[in-house]
């Protein structure tokens, strides 16, 4: 199985926290490939790049199903372009932030995805949603975490004025950011930086870390072969 990197080989800034020995890591090797659910709001790059990730087996998973909360988002013409089945649940519908997560509980269900994978859904989402994915539930966000957690996270390292920035892959968990990080990337903030290239700049690193986060989620769940043959720092 091949491991999954960069296709530049390059993973500079990439940092990889190391997994947690014993029970989080028993492995099991998984005879197929890993089925994977997104969630998507807006532009779908995040979305893109995972999908085009597994076609080029830089990871052994098959996006099964988008879901996406706005209608006419590029993020539904992504998936329509990449043939990816793709399902429209419009919060604006939903009576609660519960009946939401409900119904993508059933969408994820019905396309029996082991892992659900939050690539720019721009919804908090409630306890529901965290207790039917336990360890199963990915989330990518434009800063180094903890810091600037929550909205504009861009706007958040701009205003406070830090020279490094970045983006951070986790767990999702029932506070907002705040789950277990799985892969990070340092992105310098240049002195000429518009909020503009500064955020078109990490999602060129969110792009490289999201199937590694994906993939070392589902080693930790024992759904993908031992860390040790998969790629770099993660020997417990
Ligand atoms: C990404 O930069 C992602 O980190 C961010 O939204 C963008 C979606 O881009 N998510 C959040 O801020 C969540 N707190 P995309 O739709 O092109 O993947």
């Amino acid at each position: 199985m091949p491991a999954c990197q960069d296709p530049s080989q390059e993973l500079d800034g990439i940092q990889w926290p190391l997994p947690p020995a014993a029970a989080e890591t028993a492995i099991t090797t998984a005879p197929r490939r890993l089925r994977l659910g997104v969630m998507a709001s807006g532009e779908g790059s995040n979305f893109e790049a995972l999908t085009l990730a597994c076609r080029a087996d830089q990871l052994p998973a098959d996006v099964l199903l988008l879901v996406v909360n706005n209608p006419g988002c590029r993020a539904l013409e992504r998936a329509r372009r990449l043939a990816v089945p793709c399902r429209l649940i419009d919060h604006r519908r939903q009576p609660s932030r519960e009946a939401l997560d409900d119904a993508l509980i059933e969408a994820f269900g019905e396309a029996a995805v082991d892992l659900v994978v939050m690539a720019g859904w721009m919804r908090i989402v409630s306890p529901r949603l965290v207790a039917a994915y336990p360890h199963r539930l990915v989330n990518i966000h434009p800063s180094l975490l903890p810091s600037f957690r929550g909205l504009d996270a861009v706007g958040q390292a701009l205003e406070a004025g830090v020279t490094l920035t970045g983006c951070s892959a986790h767990l999702v968990n029932e506070q907002v950011d705040a789950g277990r990080i799985l892969v990070q990337a340092a992105v310098p903030v240049r002195a000429d930086d518009d909020h503009a290239s500064l955020a078109a700049r990490i999602q060129r690193q969110e792009h490289r870390i999201l199937p590694l986060a994906v993939r070392l989620a589902a080693q930790r769940l024992g759904l993908l072969s031992s860390p040790a043959d998969q790629g770099p720092g993660t020997q417990g």
